[in-house]
């Protein structure tokens, strides 16, 4: 069975990125899928710093991050935009998750990796700019991103209490993406 490692790049509480993953998180269990979903929140680790790695060493929860990656053969991620681009949050566990210095590590963590791509935004453009640039930075890092992305505007008015999505359209778009995370992950793993 295809394991998923499902995050977002808020820790905010009350995310709507977070919120959106987990749905994508119930799509992906539908699709057949292990799915496993964190909170970076529960990861916290310090600002990528190469002087402290070189010291110290990848601190433990950057570490215990990074054995999440290496342990699941696809990543659903939904990401805010911060000012058109990935929140600071996500790319520094990503970063750290690249770390120790060496091919190796890119490796375990991130080769024929599957991705599906999500953002969430309260407003009009459901933070779509950022998609693009979180395609290229997980494909720089040698995952494999699915053709499908999906970005969900007005969010807030999407979810219901209980973080369900109750937005037909993005539903369906959800259990398009999810399924195509789990057959492509699927066909990379024979
Ligand atoms: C934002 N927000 C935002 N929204 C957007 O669609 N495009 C953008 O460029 C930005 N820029 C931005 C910068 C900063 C620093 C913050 C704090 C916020 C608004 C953002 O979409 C909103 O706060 C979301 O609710 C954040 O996602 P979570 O935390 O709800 O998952």
């Amino acid at each position: 069975m295809v394991k998923v490692l499902a995050f977002s790049g808020s820790t905010r509480s009350g995310s709507l990125n977070q919120a959106l993953v987990e749905n994508a998180a119930d799509a992906a269990r539908e699709a057949g899928a292990e799915v496993t979903v964190i909170n970076l929140a529960d990861y916290a680790m310090p600002i990528f710093n190469q002087d402290e790695e070189d010291e110290y060493g990848i601190p433990e929860r950057a570490q215990a991050f990074k054995q999440l990656l290496i342990d699941h053969d696809a990543f659903l991620i939904a990401s805010p935009e911060y000012n058109s681009s990935y929140p600071a949050v996500l790319k520094n566990a990503i970063d750290w998750a690249s770390r120790k210095a060496g091919d190796e590590a890119v490796l375990a963590a991130y080769k024929n990796k599957v991705v599906g791509l999500m953002a969430a935004s309260p407003g009009a453009l459901g933070g779509m700019r950022v998609l693009m640039l979180l395609r290229m930075l997980m494909q720089n890092l040698m995952c494999v991103v699915t053709p499908a992305q999906v970005s969900v505007a007005k969010a807030a008015d999407k979810l219901d209490e209980a973080g369900k999505l109750t937005d037909e359209t993005a539903k369906k778009q959800l259990a398009n993406l999810a399924s195509q995370v789990v057959s492509m992950a699927e066909k990379l793993k024979d």
